[in-house]
């Protein structure tokens, strides 16, 4: 089977890593991808991946090439395609394509649409409301005392969120989004959302429009620096399994979240297929929504499919064929860990094109996997193109073994500016010390398993 992946990230190079070593996986591209796809080599053919020199958004380009290499599956990655509503083309043409259509999409691509879907379906979520008029958003921002999330409604590369304190940080923000236009068009309409206190856990469910299957957590590190400071980033690193949210708290989330979303799904004509990845804050009032993603979380995708035994082609064409319920996940005992190596000044602005040394040093290290994200082949080298450069992704026995690994690793890996977390993992080793370590709201969604 000839498979098509598109994207350009640590995720799609995970993707594109696990589908060469299906069985049913002759032929890899990916589009455009990243120096670390084009070293991939497909396990049956030993045909080695091919990058395409098209962007993710690229539809009409991507179209063309199918038309012309007639791909047998294509996997999307990225949410922007997914919005631009890339499923619907390519099915529309009569290609096999694996990603929620633009409709189900919107679950990402409208904060507003979500939260309007949540309360139909009596899910879960913060006391919100959505406006397009600054003067009706301040008085709903008054009557949340200012403490309150504003929200640009459409896709803003994980930056459309403005969190305020007071009644002046909610009227800066509201002015910056509805007025100023901070995020362009996606800020044309805002959501406001009550703030919530707790702990944050992400899910990642892979529906086929009748039914989900639940992955169990991994937990991602969204802030730049050690102790969830500095800004938020894409995610500066993730480890699999969580030894919180596990058990009964997986069944109540089903319950309570995924069960009433797929029954309002097919309510309302809405044939999800693809990955769910809801955004949950764990209060003391139980698990509430923040928000929906409609595809893999990245840095997560980089530790769950080191632990995926499964076939991933088998359970994407599932997921297409609404046949999940036949096949069974199978994951590894073990523990991965995702140390991410960024630009210097990442999330702000940063220089590209650093020559990237110890790469192949580091790769070698028994257990270690080295995602390439922001990186670009210049013959001989490898040099960087993006503020995510590398995921250094580890396996171990232990939580403890997979961190020494990727630590060991990360240290071997160099360029001019390169900086990493050094405290991944660090919560769930603190919390299987002492449960209580940890915020509010924790407990009464964990056992004392691990
Ligand atoms: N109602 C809320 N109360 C408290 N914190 C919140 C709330 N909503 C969002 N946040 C914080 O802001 C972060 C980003 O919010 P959200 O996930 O809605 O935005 P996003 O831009 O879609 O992010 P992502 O890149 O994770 O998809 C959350 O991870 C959480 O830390
Ligand atoms: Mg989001």
């Amino acid at each position: 089977m000839k498979v098509l992946v598109i994207g350009s990230g640590g995720r799609e190079h995970a993707l594109v890593w696990k589908i060469a070593q299906s069985a049913h996986a002759s032929k890899v591209w990916c589009a455009p991808g990243n120096a670390g796809t084009a070293l991939e080599t497909v396990a049956k053919t030993g045909i080695q991946v091919e990058n395409v020199p098209l962007g993710a958004e690229d539809l009409k380009g991507l179209l063309n090439f199918a038309g012309e290499h007639k791909p047998d599956l294509t996997v999307v990655g990225s949410e922007n395609p997914l919005a631009l509503g890339i499923v619907d083309r390519f099915q529309n043409a009569g290609f096999r394509i694996w990603g929620p259509t633009q409709k189900a999409a919107q679950f990402e691509s409208s904060k507003v649409f979500s939260q309007e879907f949540m309360k139909r379906h009596g899910i879960p979520t913060a006391k919100a409301a959505s406006f397009s008029e600054p003067e009706a958003a301040r008085a709903f921002a008054r009557e949340l005392e200012g403490r309150c999330i504003v929200k640009a409604d459409g896709l803003a590369f994980g930056k459309g969120v403005l969190i305020c304190q007071s009644v002046e940080d909610a009227d800066r923000s509201i002015k910056s989004i509805l007025k100023e236009k901070a995020f362009g068009e996606a800020g044309n309409r805002i959501l406001i959302q009550e703030l919530l206190v707790g702990r944050e856990v992400s899910l990642h469910a892979i529906c086929d429009g009748k039914s989900y299957q639940l992955f169990p957590t991994s937990q991602d590190h969204k802030r730049a620096l050690d102790g969830d400071q500095g800004l938020n980033t894409g995610g500066m690193g993730a480890y699999f399994p969580t030894p919180f949210f596990v058990a009964e708290a997986l069944e109540q989330a089903r319950q309570e979240i995924l069960d009433p979303w797929l029954a309002g799904c097919q309510a309302e004509g809405i044939d999800y297929h693809g990955i769910l990845y809801p955004g949950l804050m764990l209060t003391e009032d139980g698990p509430k929504v923040l928000e929906f993603n409609s595809r893999f979380g990245d840095p997560e995708t980089q530790v769950y499919l080191r632990c995926l035994k499964s076939d991933l082609i088998e359970i994407l064409e599932a997921s297409i064929d609404g046949t999940l319920n036949a096949v069974n996940l199978e994951w590894s005992e073990g523990v991965s860990v995702c140390v991410v190596i960024a630009s210097g000044g990442y999330p702000g602005s940063y220089t590209k094109g650093q020559r990237i040394t110890g790469l192949e040093t580091a790769d070698d290290l028994s257990g270690v996997k080295v995602f390439h994200a922001g990186t670009r082949s210049s013959k001989p080298d490898i040099i960087t193109s993006g503020g995510r450069v590398l995921g250094v992704t580890a396996d171990g026995n232990s939580l403890e073994a997979a961190l020494k690994t990727a630590y060991t690793a990360t240290e071997m890996i160099q360029f001019e500016g390169a900086f990493y977390r050094t405290d991944i993992g660090a919560k769930a080793i603190s919390w299987r010390a002492d449960p209580h370590s940890i915020s509010r709201g924790s407990l009464n969604w964990s056992t004392n398993k691990a």
